[in-house]
């Protein structure tokens, strides 16, 4: 089996990765343009295996993208390359923009042209999968869950240009014919996570005794999910979902913002005596503009029809997470040092 994956040296595909090659012995290109959130130290288990291979590549660059195809000749496609934090796309929404809507469309366009001119076995054989967010339903009240029939309301830019892509992705089945398969999944959380997002954030901030930014009341919530987890479920989605499809993927943990903070806050309470209670670092700051009060997943279809299960538990999953980073600073210092976790994405200077 060869898979080309987009986004490969980002938090999530790089999961992907080391899944694929080290737990399944498939053949893996990732395709990446490293922009400040690829890292390719977050591979280094896989360098060096002769069944993986990177290519520093834009996805919007389609002679790039459609060599890299037909030297590779990929059976699958695993599309993750994006910008991704919410923050950065209120003030910079260009370059989401340009990623997620014209790369996901170059993608489209170029496994479109390798797909057709596949002898018919590999034809039929072929999957793209284009791996997508929850926040596309845009934001929950109290109660219910998005299911895959849920309207599309995205509320930031980021949203709003992985909606696009996805009614792309959807398209190019519909009209084409073209193998696609769509996965929405909730917020993720792990090793391997660039730390503008709020767990990673929270951890190192934490460990040097600086601010815990809690935006607005911090009651809003996320359904969290360990990124082995998410790993897992899009390599059965790709391999068994049914084109055409859309495929939610979640684990079933709501937590209100507050709740993850004050959580990690006991956990270096325990693991690291410097700087204990942690909590006394939390600090109420300006809210998001657009802020979701609340997603959560209904991930029955994923489940029963492919039988995927979350491992990990919302208590079990940051416990090892906060032990990944007091492990190991040599893959979070360098990136400190390029980004010291500043506040992005106010309207407002100066406010938070
Ligand atoms: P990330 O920001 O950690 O990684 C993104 C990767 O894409 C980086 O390696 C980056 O270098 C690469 N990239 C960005 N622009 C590129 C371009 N133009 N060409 C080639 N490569 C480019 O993101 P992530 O959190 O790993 O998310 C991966 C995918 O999963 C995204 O599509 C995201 O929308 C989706 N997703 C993320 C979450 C989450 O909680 N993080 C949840 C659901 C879905
Ligand atoms: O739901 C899936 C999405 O989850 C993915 O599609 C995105 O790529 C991913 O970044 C994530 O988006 P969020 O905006 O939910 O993640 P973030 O870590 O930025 O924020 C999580 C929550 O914490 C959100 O309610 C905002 C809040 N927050 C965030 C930061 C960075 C804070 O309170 N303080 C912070 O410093």
């Amino acid at each position: 089996m060869r898979v080309l994956v987009t986004g490969g040296a980002g938090f999530i595909g790089s999961a992907v990765i080391r899944h694929l090659v080290l737990e399944k012995g498939y053949e893996v290109l990732n395709v990446d343009k490293l922009t400040y959130a690829g890292t390719l130290s977050s591979l280094k288990s896989v360098e060096g295996k002769p069944s993986y291979r990177f290519l520093k590549i834009d996805i919007c660059d389609a002679a790039a993208i459609a060599s890299a195809m037909s030297i590779f000749r990929p059976d699958r496609v695993m599309h993750l390359a994006a910008e991704s934090h919410v923050d950065r796309s209120i003030l910079g929404a260009r370059q989401f923009v340009e990623t997620n809507i014209l790369g996901s469309f170059t993608m489209l366009e170029c496994a479109r042209a390798y797909w057709q001119d596949l002898p018919p076995r590999d034809r039929s054989r072929f999957r793209f999968l284009h791996v997508s967010t929850d926040e596309v339903y845009g934001s929950l009240g109290a109660k219910g869950l998005f299911t895959e029939a849920t309207p599309y309301d995205p509320s930031s830019p980021y949203s709003a240009s992985k909606a696009a892509s996805d009614h792309l992705a959807k398209a190019w089945a519909r009209t084409y014919g073209m193998p696609v398969v769509v996965s929405n999944c909730s917020n993720n959380y792990g090793p391997y996570h660039f730390p503008e997002k709020l767990i990673p954030l929270t951890i190192l901030n934490a460990l040097e005794g600086k601010p815990l930014p809690v935006y607005g009341n911090g009651a809003n919530i996320r359904d969290w999910l360990y990124v082995e987890d998410h790993a897992r479920a899009l390599d059965l989605v790709a391999e068994r979902g049914r084109v055409g499809e859309t495929y939610n993927v979640g684990g079933r943990n709501e937590r209100s913002n507050i709740d993850v903070v004050k959580r990690i806050c006991k956990i270096l309470d325990d693991l690291h005596a410097i700087g204990r209670p942690h909590e006394n670092l939390i600090q109420f700051v300006a809210d998001r503009p657009g802020h979701d009060v609340r997603y959560a997943i209904d991930a029955t279809k994923l489940e029963t029809e492919l039988g995927w299960r979350a491992e990990e538990s919302f208590e079990t999953g940051i416990e090892k997470t906060v032990r990944w980073y007091l492990d190991n600073e040599w893959w979070w210092a360098p990136l400190r040092q390029g980004y010291d976790g500043r506040r992005l994405g106010l309207l407002k200077a100066g406010a938070g």
